[in-house]
């Protein structure tokens, strides 16, 4: 087991009591430990503000390093671009309405 296997198992167990919604795609309900849910109070900007391709550019920023960071260039580097577009198209999911 790596460093990094062992903190995701962390963030996931945390996040999962807090997750209100049915089937999110793999690894999306593990931001919302640090996201809050929309309107709430968080130093950490809640997903559901931001739109799909604002998550998806943000991330692909952090992983490549061209944003700088403090945690999500490593959260970002373990996530392919098309777990990255599920889970930014699922926390977007509301604005399309
Ligand atoms: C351990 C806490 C933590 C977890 C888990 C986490 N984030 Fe973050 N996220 C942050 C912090 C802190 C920032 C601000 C940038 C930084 O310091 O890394 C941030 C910033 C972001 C931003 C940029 C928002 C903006 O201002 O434009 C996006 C997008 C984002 N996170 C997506 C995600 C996604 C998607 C996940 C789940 C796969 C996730 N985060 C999981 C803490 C977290």
């Amino acid at each position: 087991m790596s460093a990094r296997a062992h903190w995701w198992a962390m963030a996931v167990a945390i996040a999962t009591p807090t997750c209100a919604f049915a089937s999110p795609p793999s690894g999306a309900a593990s931001c919302l430990g640090c996201h809050a849910a929309a309107g709430a109070e968080s130093p950490v900007v809640p997903l559901s503000s931001l739109t799909a391709e604002q998550i998806q550019s943000a991330m692909q920023a952090f992983r490549s390093g061209t944003r700088a960071s403090t945690v999500m260039d490593r959260i970002a580097k373990g996530f392919t671009d098309e777990e990255v577009r599920a889970i930014a198209q699922w926390y977007a999911r509301d604005r399309a309405k």
